[in-house]
């Protein structure tokens, strides 16, 4: 969801703001703001619409400290007096905010009774007469910001930049906060992007602590507003430009990684994997977990797991996990996935999986989040920032990952490091302008469609879902996909004349099933597309794809996630930047 931060320090203020900015604009991009405290007071602007250049109007010259925030709108639409920073009604402090008070209108009702009038329809204006009410009677700025923000319901992390005591203060509840130790200074974040090459050590902000950067830095607990001293730890994360290095898109960028990606998440050692493969040997029941994309990926692993190391694992949806709490206990064990690790439904999930004392393993992709710091086996995607919306490398990292686990289980780590980098090359001969030129060819098949269906069985049960949620976040067309299985269960009423309906085939034992529902529902009139390597009497459409063996899952998924870029650049979506979507949901 949204991007915050926070600096002080040398350099000049709005720039190093905008920059850090710049570097989380995935996480909300449809307005922003920038707040620096000067010697006139505290200069503000806002803006609607995407960061770009990110140039401000007038930026100060003198600035020392300020604080700064890139919007995914919840309460209120995308206007420049919505945007954040909000300015209290006095002008001495500006509040930006990263979630949602669930009891903003009780907030609101009370503080209106009290005189306060508000100017927007955000839930951050109550954050902001919240604390300027609490002023009235705290012994100090950072006390009044402490006991307003114990009066908000939810998950909130909140930043304020004071004049008068010419202070930033912080405070983390669910939605992620970083500090990074610069130099001379400090950088604070909602992730570690934008510390990388600035920062050697940071403090990773918990819940419900609070942080004051004035001529020090100090922490807090919020509850009980003692001193804390929260141990600085290394930053492991090299500085990887956030460029899209002469591709149109970050998404196209990102799915042509790929071809390394897949050989990086597989870059463990066999010895480094021994204690989540004993982890395995000895649980009672092992589940996956995620949600959305990382949800088909943690189906994927649980598949693997199966298939493969002979593994009972089953696939549970984060956000519906509450049904199992009363089976889980100490000796089960949960694989989570996520690219981010701060996702709130899995967060929760794993929070609520802790306390029955489940085991949690984790495969992040981003390095110092909440979700790699709370597992017990935590292990990383290492596909590099992902900055497109829409998840594709991660994804595929997250399936190799899995696979190299469960071959690693079933004692052939060996043969799945061969059978990774051979997938590597296969990818590496695919990217190539050809395979672009032929999977185009099928913009003018699908443009003017409604809806569109993807099948899939086995393998690729999970691979359609993924597929099918390409085409829905990029196209913004109604996509679904079933097992072959399900077809005369009920979906078939769904085809008409002319219906495009996909196939993903692999040269497996449900390859005949896929034909059989493709022929089926060509019968009933389907435009059908076989995602197939070799072409077949009943696809009116072949997108040849290499046979990619155990790892089929990933030379199929990606002619889709292909297809979902070229369709929505065709019809003048921008991927990177789905309408409505933020890459990193930490609200609920
Ligand atoms: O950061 P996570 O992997 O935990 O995110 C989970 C989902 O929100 C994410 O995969 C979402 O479905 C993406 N928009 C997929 O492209």
């Amino acid at each position: 969801m949204c991007g915050i931060i926070g600096f002080k320090g040398q350099g000049k203020v709005t720039d190093q703001l905008v920059e850090g900015l710049k570097r989380m604009e995935y996480r909300g991009y449809d307005s922003w703001g920038v707040a620096a405290l000067t010697k006139n007071g505290i200069f503000l602007e806002k803006k609607v619409g995407a960061i770009g250049e990110g140039k401000l109007s007038r930026p100060p010259a003198d600035a020392t400290m300020g604080i700064a925030h890139t919007r995914w709108a919840t309460h209120g639409g995308v206007t420049q007096e919505n945007a954040h920073p909000h300015a209290s009604s006095d002008g001495r402090f500006v509040v930006a905010q990263n979630g949602i008070v669930e009891n903003y209108l009780e907030l609101k009702a009370m503080l209106t009774k009290v005189g306060y009038q508000f100017k927007t329809p955000t839930d951050t204006e109550v954050i902001v007469h919240l604390i300027h009410h609490r002023l009235k009677q705290a012994s100090s700025f950072r006390e009044a910001v402490r006991q307003a923000f114990l009066k908000l319901a939810g998950r909130n992390t909140i930043i304020v930049l004071d004049q008068q005591t010419k202070s930033i203060v912080a405070v983390r509840n669910g939605s992620p906060l970083v500090l990074g130790h610069l130099p001379k200074g400090v950088l604070l974040a909602s992730d570690t992007l934008p510390l990388a090459g600035k920062a050697e050590t940071v403090t990773y902000i918990d819940d419900m602590q609070l942080v004051v950067v004035d001529g020090d830095v100090s922490f807090y607990d919020v509850k009980t507003g003692r001193t804390l001293h929260p141990k600085r730890q290394k930053l492991d994360l090299v500085e990887q430009k956030v460029d899209k290095e002469g591709y149109d898109h970050f998404m196209l960028k990102e799915i042509v990684e790929q071809q390394h990606t897949v050989v990086e998440a597989a870059s463990y050692s066999e010895k480094e994997l021994v204690p989540l493969v004993a982890a395995l040997k000895h649980a009672r029941n092992i589940y996956t977990i995620g949600s959305g994309t990382a949800s088909y990926a943690a189906g994927q692993v649980a598949y693997f797991l199966r298939t493969i190391a002979l593994l009972p694992a089953q696939e549970l949806r984060a956000y519906e996990v509450d049904s199992y709490l009363p089976f889980f206990d100490s000796h089960d064990l949960l694989i989570v996935v996520s690219q981010s690790g701060e996702t709130a439904d899995t967060l929760e999930a794993v929070r609520k999986a802790q306390i029955e004392r489940v085991k949690i393993a984790s495969i992040v992709n981003m390095i110092g989040s909440t979700l790699s710091r709370i597992s017990d086996y935590p292990y990383f995607s290492r596909s590099g920032p992902e900055i497109c919306v829409v998840s594709t490398k991660a994804y595929t990292a997250q399936i190799v990952w899995g696979y190299l686990l469960a071959m690693t289980y079933a004692g052939r780590f060996e043969l799945a490091q061969k059978r990774i980098h051979a997938l590597a090359k296969q990818l590496k001969t695919y990217f190539q302008p050809k395979t672009f030129t032929t999977i185009k060819k099928l913009i003018p098949e699908l443009e003017k469609d409604q809806h569109l269906f993807v099948l899939g069985k086995g393998q690729h049960f999970y691979t359609g879902f993924e597929s099918a949620l390409k085409l829905k976040e990029t196209v913004y067309m109604h996509c679904e996909s079933f097992s072959a299985g399900e077809l005369k269960h009920g979906v078939i009423t769904l085809i008409k004349k002319g219906t495009p309906v996909f196939g993903i085939l692999g040269d497996d034992q449900y390859k005949n099933d896929l034909l059989v529902a493709l022929a089926e529902v060509r019968a009933r009139g389907a435009k059908t597309i076989g995602i197939a390597a070799e072409n077949n009497e009943f696809f009116d459409l072949h997108v040849p794809t290499p046979d990619g063996g155990d790892l089929d899952v990933i030379t199929k998924v990606v002619p889709c996630q292909l297809l979902s870029y070229f369709l929505a650049v065709h019809l003048g979506n921008n991927p990177d930047k789905p309408r409505n979507l933020a890459k990193s949901v930490t609200v609920k």
